[in-house]
C-alpha cells in the first residue's frame, strides 16, 4: 500500500452485530468476521472499520460503552480481536475502530461514580446541570432519538438534570474537563499500541456544547472548540506510522466539513452530502466537483459515502428494486474512479435493499423513544447463503429478521455469476487498484446539461480514464475516442469505434492510452 494509504483506500463498514455470527447467538461477532476476511480480499478492499464492540449494554447496540478497553462477551474477547487483527493484517488488509467521544454509557464507571452522591467529583466529568425556573430541562436542545435532550439526573438527592444529545442511557462528556481529555488520548493509545490502523470518529461534530447552554439547536453542535482536540489527537496519530482518523462529521455543509480535515486536524471527514445526492445527473457533477476541490485544498483526500448503519441503503433510495441497484452501482462506479476514500458499507456489494422489519422486530432506539421507523432495515444481518432460517450468517435466531431478499441475492449465489452485483463490485475494485496510484492533476468534469456526467482524469503514464454514467432510464450513446479501450462497465455498454453506447443507469470506464 502506498504511504497515506487512508487517501486512497476502499474501506468496508462491519456492522458487527449483524455480519457473521460464530457461536450462534444470532448476534454477529469477531470469530465470525474473522472467517469471513477471504470474502473481503477477494472482493478487492484495503481496510474495514469495526463498529463498536467494546463492553456495552446495548442499547445503542455499542455505541452506549461502558469499558472502551475490553470486549463485550457477545462478540468475543481481547484475544479474539488481537487474532482479527493479526489474521487481516497478514492479508494485508487494515482496520479502522470505532471511537466513541461524544458519551459514554450510564453504565460505564465514571457516570457510576458521577450518580453515587451529589458532590462526586466525577459528576465534572459530564453535564449536569440545574432545571428551568419552572422545574423543566435547562433548555430546549432535543435528543436525535427524539424528545428533550435532558434527563433528570438520577442521584440520590439529585434535582437537576443532565445532558444526553442520543439516547437517555448515552450521558454526554464534558469536553472542557481534563480529565476526560486525558483518558482519551490514553485510549487512543491503548488501541494504537495494539496495531489499529485507525479511528472512525463517531459524532466528531459534537463533543462541545455552547458554554452557557443557550437554547437552539445551533448552540448544541459543531462548535469551533472541538478543532483542539483534533489538533490533540493528530499529535497522537503522527507519533505512529500510518495512522489515521476519519470523522463522522454529520453536517451538510461541505465548506464546513472540509475545515475539521488538514494536516493538522483529522486526516479525512465523511462527506454525507454525496449520501443525500439524488441519482441526477446535475446534481451528481455539482457535488463531486465540490468535493473534490474542497477536501484536495484541505490537503485531505474526499471521502465518498452513499450507505452506511444510519442511512436507508441507497438501492431503497434510488427507487428500489433492479432500477434502484443499477443507479446504485453506477454511482458507486462513478466514485471508485475519482481520487478519494470510498467507503462501503456491508451488503451494498450484494445490492441489498432496507429491509422491511416488522414494528414488533423493531431495536433501534429511535423506534423505540419516538416511534420513528428507525434503523434496523439498514442493519439486517448478512445473508451468506440461501438456505433459512440462519442463511449462513447464524445456526440461531439472528438478532433482527431476514426478508425475502435473502434468498436469492445471497453471497454465495451471487458469487457464482459473474453478472451478479457481487461479481460487478469485484470488477469494479479490481480496475480501481490498477489505477489508484496513478491519479495525477484534477478530474476535468465535461460541461454537460443532460443526463450524462463524462469526467476525464490523468494517470501518471499519460493515459487518461474518461467515465462516464448515464443517469437517464434510456440507452445513450455518445462519441469518444476511436483508441478508447473499455476497462469496465456497471451494465451494457458497447464500444464501437468512436462511439460508446451506455444502458440506462449505467457507468463505463474507458481508458484512453497514451
Ligand atoms: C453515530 C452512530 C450512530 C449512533 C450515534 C450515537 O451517529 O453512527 O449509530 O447511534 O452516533 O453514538
Amino acid at each position: 500500500m502506498p504511504a497515506e494509504w487512508w487517501r486512497s483506500a476502499v474501506v468496508y463498514e462491519i456492522y458487527v452485530r449483524s455480519f457473521a455470527d460464530a457461536d450462534g447467538d444470532g448476534v454477529g461477532d469477531l470469530a465470525g468476521i474473522r472467517g469471513k476476511l477471504d470474502y473481503l480480499v477477494d472482493l478487492g478492499v484495503d481496510a474495514i472499520w469495526l463498529t463498536p464492540f467494546y463492553r456495552s449494554p446495548m442499547h445503542d447496540h455499542g455505541y452506549d460503552v461502558a469499558d472502551p478497553r475490553d470486549v463485550d462477551p457477545m462478540f468475543g474477547s481481547l484475544a479474539d480481536f488481537d487474532g482479527l487483527l493479526h489474521d487481516a493484517h497478514a492479508r494485508g488488509l487494515r482496520v479502522y475502530v470505532d471511537i466513541v467521544p461524544n458519551h459514554t454509557s450510564n453504565e460505564h464507571p465514571w457516570f457510576r461514580a458521577a450518580t453515587a452522591n451529589v458532590d462526586a467529583p466525577e459528576r465534572e466529568r459530564y453535564l449536569f446541570r440545574a432545571g428551568a425556573p419552572d422545574g423543566g430541562p435547562p433548555n430546549d436542545w432535543e435528543s436525535v432519538f427524539g424528545g428533550s435532550a435532558w434527563s433528570a439526573d438520577p442521584t440520590p438527592g439529585g434535582t437537576g438534570y443532565y445532558l444526553h444529545l442520543f439516547d437517555a442511557s448515552q450521558p454526554d462528556l464534558n469536553w472542557r474537563n481534563r480529565e476526560v481529555r486525558a483518558e482519551f488520548v490514553s485510549l487512543l493509545r491503548y488501541w494504537f499500541d495494539r496495531g489499529v490502523d485507525g479511528f472512525r470518529i463517531d459524532v466528531a461534530h459534537g463533543l462541545f456544547k455552547d458554554s452557557r447552554f443557550r437554547d437552539g439547536k445551533a448552540n448544541a453542535w459543531d462548535q469551533d472548540e472541538v478543532f483542539d482536540i483534533w489538533r490533540e489527537w493528530r499529535k497522537v496519530a503522527d507519533g505512529y506510522d500510518e495512522r489515521a482518523f476519519v470523522g463522522e462529521v454529520f453536517l451538510y455543509d461541505m465548506d464546513r466539513v472540509a475545515q475539521y480535515v488538514g494536516r493538522q486536524k483529522l486526516h479525512q471527514a465523511f462527506n454525507f452530502v454525496v449520501a443525500r445526492t439524488s441519482f441526477d445527473a446535475d446534481a451528481i457533477r455539482t457535488t463531486l466537483r465540490r468535493a473534490l476541490h474542497l477536501f484536495l485544498r484541505h490537503d485531505s483526500a474526499p471521502t465518498w459515502v452513499l450507505s452506511n448503519h444510519d442511512l436507508v441503503r441507497h438501492v431503497t433510495r434510488f427507487g428500489g428494486g433492479d432500477l434502484g441497484r443499477r443507479r446504485g452501482l453506477a454511482f458507486t462506479a462513478m466514485l471508485l474512479a475519482l481520487p478519494g476514500a470510498t467507503y462501503l458499507y456491508q451488503g451494498e456489494e450484494l445490492g441489498l435493499e432496507e429491509s422491511d422489519v416488522p414494528p414488533d422486530a423493531r431495536q433501534d432506539p429511535v423506534w423505540l423513544t419516538s416511534g420513528r421507523v428507525g434503523r434496523d432495515g439498514a442493519r439486517t444481518p448478512m445473508p451468506w447463503t440461501s438456505d433459512g432460517p440462519g442463511f449462513g450468517f447464524t445456526t440461531g435466531t439472528p438478532w433482527l429478521p431476514f426478508d425475502e431478499q435473502a434468498n436469492t441475492r445471497d453471497a454465495r449465489s451471487q458469487s457464482g455469476d459473474g453478472t451478479s452485483t457481487l461479481s460487478t463490485y469485484r470488477r469494479l475494485l479490481a480496475a480501481r487498484r490498477e489505477i489508484r496510484h496513478r491519479w495525477s492533476g484534477s478530474p476535468r468534469w465535461a460541461d454537460r446539461t443532460d443526463e450524462l456526467v463524462v469526467v476525464e482524469q490523468e494517470l501518471s503514464d499519460g493515459s487518461t480514464l474518461l467515465v462516464a454514467c448515464n443517469c437517464a432510464d434510456d440507452t445513450v450513446t455518445l462519441p469518444v475516442p476511436a483508441a478508447a479501450e473499455l476497462v469496465v462497465a456497471t451494465d451494457h455498454a458497447d464500444l464501437d469505434g468512436g462511439s460508446l453506447t451506455l444502458a440506462g443507469a449505467t457507468t463505463g470506464w474507458l481508458l484512453l492510452r497514451r
